[in-house]
């Protein structure tokens, strides 16, 4: 009923508008005092969470790009080693596990049938499983030896929006409490980790405010087939999120690649008018990444497409190229994903209802997938 989608034509849309307060919710009460964070749900004792040798994630679907995201934190914070693999490919390849193997299965249900198999699996082979779940009492958690649980509310659109915000959120959390164990963050380090996390939903309530341009551009491009997504670094899974939220709302053929990889092969995708929207990351600390990107957005506008740009607020480098640009807040670079992803949901909801397609329900999908 329109009560309960709180006066938004859609679910999707009041979920987006909930971010902020999702970020904050899953914040709240994550971090003592004196900088320390307790994850108190997490019952790993420290003595094996300082023995851990190698940090798997797995994931279906979004929570598998907040799984991807993760991995450059975890790897940048904690100096372990982080592997992240889509659930239903992991449990069939005999991966190395062991008792010194942390699992972190991410999902927003708790219910999906693949990510309950690898975990499954990896407890056999005697690795512990820690679960990021948003839904209490979910079987995932249940069957994990720890949990820790995002607060995002109940999330009812098919496509994720909130509860990935929140899965990142937790994500960057274990990735600290992890450093914080073993001693690689201080506490000063992690106090201001968490305040920047804190500064994030201020960011996407910025961000929030400022779509209509992002929502007449959806609507100009509903008759295209094609957008490609770039990113580089955290930008990249931003953009495999993006081209997933434009598959699952507007059917229509979107891909996300590695800004990298461009010249290896999908450069050759590029011809007269294809949008492109490329997630730029930060310029801030003379970033080489940052130059190498603005030259990918130079080379496929000498080949016709149509550059949708996500830069950073005072990014003056992209704007000569920048058919479109679509500003972000100033963020650290590892929790940029926190804010670029929201204007690509906003992007997909809008070209969804542009083209007539059901947007809580799309075709074909499941909020939650129980069979393998
Ligand atoms: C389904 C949904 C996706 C979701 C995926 C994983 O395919 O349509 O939106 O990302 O399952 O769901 P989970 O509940 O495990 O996060």
């Amino acid at each position: 009923s329109a009560a309960e989608k709180g006066g938004y034509d859609y679910f999707m849309l009041k979920e987006i508008a909930e971010q902020p307060k999702a970020v904050a919710d899953t914040l709240l009460g994550r971090v003592d005092d004196a900088g320390r964070l307790s994850l108190d749900e997490l019952r790993i004792p420290p003595e094996e969470v300082r023995e851990v040798d190698k940090v798997v994630i797995v994931a279906c679907g979004t929570a598998f790009h907040a799984g991807m995201i993760a991995k450059y934190a975890v790897e940048h914070w904690t100096r372990v080693p982080c592997e992240v693999e889509l659930a239903s490919e992991f449990r069939y390849r005999d991966p190395i596990l062991g008792p010194r193997a942390l699992v972190i299965a991410v999902s927003q249900s708790g219910e999906t049938m693949d990510t309950l198999m690898a975990l499954r699996h990896a407890r056999e082979q005697g690795s512990k499983v820690l679960a990021i779940c948003n839904t209490n009492g979910a079987t995932i958690p249940r069957e994990s030896d720890a949990v820790l649980y995002t607060h995002a509310g109940p999330e009812v659109a098919v496509a994720s929006t909130k509860a990935f915000l929140t899965q990142l959120v937790a994500c960057y959390l274990v990735a600290l409490y992890l450093g914080q164990v073993r001693g690689t963050r201080s506490s000063d380090d992690i106090r201001e980790q968490v305040r920047e996390l804190s500064r994030s939903a201020d960011g996407v309530e910025r961000v929030l405010s400022t779509m209509e341009p992002v929502r007449e551009l959806a609507r100009s491009l509903a008759s295209h087939d094609t957008v490609l997504f770039l990113g580089r670094h955290v930008g990249y899974p931003v953009a495999l999120e993006g081209a997933l939220k434009l598959k699952e709302l507007a059917y229509m053929h979107a891909e996300g690649f590695a800004a990298g990889e461009l010249k290896h092969g999908p450069i050759a995708l590029i011809e007269e008018g294809v949008p492109v929207v490329v997630v730029v990351p930060s310029p801030r600390g003379g970033s080489v990444l940052h130059d190498k990107i603005v030259s990918n957005i130079q080379e496929i506008r000498a080949r016709g497409a149509r550059t949708v740009v996500v830069a950073e607020e005072g990014d003056e480098a992209v704007v000569p190229y920048a058919d479109h640009l679509i500003r972000v807040p100033v963020t650290p670079p590892l929790l940029q994903p926190l804010v670029a992803t929201v204007p690509l949901q906003v992007f997909a909801c809008e070209l969804a209802t542009a083209r007539g397609n059901e947007v809580d329900q799309p075709r074909n999908l499941a909020k939650s997938v129980t069979v393998e």
